[in-house]
């Protein structure tokens, strides 16, 4: 049955209620007992042999035939205005196609920008040339000199707080009375922590190639959601969707700071739309670290109020925010909900400065909230003499206080207690003993909240050929994450084919099966859900059919290893004895994901623990290993998602170590935007990483009892980190990271 029904939806901590189309598949949720023969099993990566081989296509890689190649000019100044751009002496260049400027004509609409002839940050787009080569491109860049009359700037949260240049309002979200229940408590600590902005640095940088055909602008995005893109593209252009084509067959890293179309599909399509040709716009590495996004810096103050026995009875946390998003604020969120507690406030200021807006990086705002909380909490363990896992489990919060809903599932007591037995926590103050290589080791823990329970609508098609081999359709494209790579085990499971008679497709909008934009955790509990609706619809007009060949009744049979078996065991045939009779033709299903269930919230948890050894002489700071239990419900693919784990714990602890987007205070502008200087992990840093996951599957939320994994792991490594320096050295340096210098500072 087909029905419209009104179901609240959440991206990155953002509520929305909204209609959505529902077909009743009439699935219910895998239990936690399920006998499962793919699903839950390690499983290597459908895309794995294209990605080591470099078969892969990413968009970096799309040659079309007669391309041309775009360069962007940047300001050079943290704030000014253009007086002069030499465009004759660009034009004038052997090759060159096309120049844009501010003075441009162009054919979309925008409501400020893309071009600007009075750039607010450093590395602002000025002006676009299109050219045969990209020699000739840059060239034209350079020829374009522009003249720049510099003005005044503010480039730090000190200065921007004491003139008060806020980015809208002040965002304040409390409960009870904080201030009378700080000044009533048994303990108080109060701790005050800056954290550095940090840029996404994808390994691919932001890539678009463009191609405006007379009946179609088609274009190759390194996007995380490609159906936005089009939807963007769509509306700024003014064209029907369906006559625009977003195709992104693999991307190399998003973290968030690659959402929509983005200025490069936007001014690819606009050059391409002037020339007539495919034209490839692709961020130089300097381009990207200057303007492909950044975590936010921040300053905050946490306040903690409790018990001698360490029972919260007030948290306040307060953030001043360099330029974050507009018109979201979750830094404080955490500090609202993490924690059972009557008093509590969160206020935090978006400043704004002349510095390229933040935008979502992987657990935008909430790690950096965290980064915080769960350092004051660590302080408060000290306080009151308790185990800092014992002091989170004495506050533990079973429901949602904010929203006053339960949780659709939480195992974040589990999560405390399989970290520590992993990590061996019992015993971590033996690492404080003097050891024999001088360094000075310490374990510290740090919790996780986030959203990521997804939502409607997302859509997915099954197909049964006659050769008996599935081929899915989903509408998103894989970031990375293995979302292909389930979306089959999902089909095999529900088909009972084995893996490799599935294939997936996903990474176009051609088919126009919708799927939502891979971010905030959503994908695997929004797609596989319809993946399964869709593997379903298949299964059971297979058995249908497989009652007219076998003269049976189809309830009695079942699907299993490929085979069509009946219940009783009379029956037993492959697949094939059916599908070889449909010829050409095939049996088709589609699926959605259902509305998420009414008076909850659907939120996953997850427990770090990190030991450091700190070399005093040197101020090194290096992880020895991390130990990380998280609850994301059902996990899909074990091995994919210890791999996501993985993966957000190094950025994590980049975060806590080595990532900081530098400021020259007297120009305003990043002096360290390049791979040489802008301190990302390597091999050589990754230290051991144990993963676990919490048994209990979701089966309120969807139906295959999965939340999402994108974020939560790269949420507490940071302060886990900082947790396991405090132990170590008896010091917590008030800033992040923990460079050289800032450790020999705070340990002297
Ligand atoms: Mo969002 S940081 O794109 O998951």
């Amino acid at each position: 049955m087909t029905r419209l029904v009104k179901t609240v939806t959440e991206m990155e901590g953002r509520f929305e209620e909204k209609w959505v189309l529902v077909e009743d598949d009439g699935l219910v949720s895998w239990e936690a007992e399920a006998a499962l023969r793919h699903v839950g099993h390690p499983t290597p990566r459908l895309t794995g042999p294209q990605r080591v081989s470099g078969a892969a296509r990413y968009t970096v890689d799309v040659a079309l035939p007669g391309m041309l190649h775009a360069a962007v000019l940047r300001s050079p100044v943290a704030h000014g205005r253009v007086t002069a751009l030499q465009v004759a002496a660009a034009e004038a260049i052997a090759g060159v196609r096309a120049v844009l400027t501010p003075a441009s004509e162009l054919g979309f609409q925008q409501r400020s920008g893309p071009l600007h002839d009075e750039p607010l940050y450093a590395g602002a787009p000025l002006a676009v040339v299109a050219a045969d080569t990209l020699a000739a491109a840059r060239e034209a860049c350079r020829a374009l000199a522009p003249s720049i009359e510099p003005l005044p700037f503010t480039v730090d949260i000190e200065t921007a707080w004491q003139e008060q240049r806020f980015d809208g309002d002040l965002h304040e979200e409390a409960r009870g009375d904080v201030e009378a229940a700080l000044a009533a408590a048994a303990v108080r600590v109060e701790l005050v922590v800056s954290t550095p902005g940090q840029l996404q640095t994808p390994i691919e940088p932001h890539a678009a190639v463009a191609w405006w055909k007379p009946d179609e602008l088609v274009c190759f995005i390194a996007t995380q959601g490609m159906f936005d893109a089009r939807a963007e593209l769509a509306k700024r252009f003014d064209l029907p969707p369906e006559r625009v084509r977003v195709i992104t067959e693999y991307v190399g890293g998003g973290f968030g700071g690659k959402q929509n179309a983005g200025f490069e599909a936007l001014i690819a399509a606009e050059l391409s739309r002037r020339t007539g040709r495919p034209v490839r716009l692709v961020l130089d590495r300097h381009g990207e670290q200057l303007d492909g996004g950044c975590r936010p810096a921040t300053r905050q103050t946490v306040r903690l109020g409790a018990t001698a026995d360490g029972m919260l009875t007030a948290i306040d946390a307060e953030a001043l925010v360099e330029f974050g998003m507009s018109g979201w604020r979750a830094v404080t969120t955490p500090a609202l909900t993490l924690y059972r507690c009557a008093d509590v406030r969160g206020i935090e200021a978006n400043l704004r400065l002349e510095l390229r807006r933040g935008n979502a990086f992987r657990a935008p705002a909430v790690m950096e909230g965290i980064t915080a909380l769960e350092q004051a909490i660590d302080e408060l363990a000290i306080e009151t003499g308790l185990d800092p896992l014992e002091l989170r489990r004495r506050n533990f919060a079973d429901r949602d206080q904010s929203a006053d809903l339960p949780y659709t599932s939480n195992s974040l007591l589990w999560c405390y207690d399989r970290a520590a037995e992993l990590a061996g926590w019992p015993d971590r103050d033996r690492w404080r003993e003097p050891q024999a290589d001088g360094l000075l080791r310490g374990m510290g823990c740090a919790a996780q909240i986030w959203w990521g329970g997804g939502g409607p609508p997302s859509h997915a098609s099954c197909r049964l050929g006659g050769d008996g081999v599935a081929q899915v359709v989903v509408g998103v494209q894989d970031i990375g994450t293995g979302t292909l790579t389930a979306a089959r085990m999902v089909a095999a499971e529900e088909l009972g084919l084995p893996l490799d008679r599935v294939t997936v497709r996903g990474g176009d909008t051609a088919p126009a099966i919708y799927g939502p934009v891979a971010g905030g955790s959503q994908t695997t509990p929004s797609v596989m859900p319809a993946v399964r609706g869709a593997a379903a619809a298949v299964r059971r007009k297979l058995l249908a059919l497989a009652g007219d060949v076998f003269e049976a009744e189809p309830d009695d049979l079942v699907v299993d290893d490929g085979r069509i078996r009946s219940r009783d065991g009379g029956l037993d045939e492959p697949y094939t004895a059916v599908t070889a009779k449909l010829g050409q033709a095939s049996i088709d299903g589609s699926g959605n994901r259902g509305p998420n269930p009414d008076g909850y919230r659907a939120n996953t948890f997850g427990c770090q623990i990190a030991r450091v050894a700190v070399d005093p002489g040197t101020g090194s700071v290096r992880v020895e290993g991390i130990w990380a239990a998280h609850d994301i419900g059902r996990v899909i693919n074990p091995l994919g998602a210890s791999s996501q784990v993985e993966g957000g714990i190094l950025q994590g602890m980049a975060y806590a170590l080595s990532e900081q987007r530098v400021i020259d205070r007297t120009t305003g502008v990043p002096v360290n935007a390049t791979m040489d200087d802008y301190k990302v992990p390597t091999m050589m840093d990754t230290p051991p990483i144990v993963v676990a996951f919490a048994p209990l599957p979701d089966t309120l939320l969807n139906t295959v009892g999965a939340k999402g994994l994108g974020e939560p792991p790269i949420i507490p490594t940071a302060a886990a980190i900082a947790n396991a320096f405090r132990h170590a050295t008896g010091r917590r340096a008030a800033a992040l990271p923990l460079t050289r210098a800032r450790v020999l500072e705070a340990i002297a």
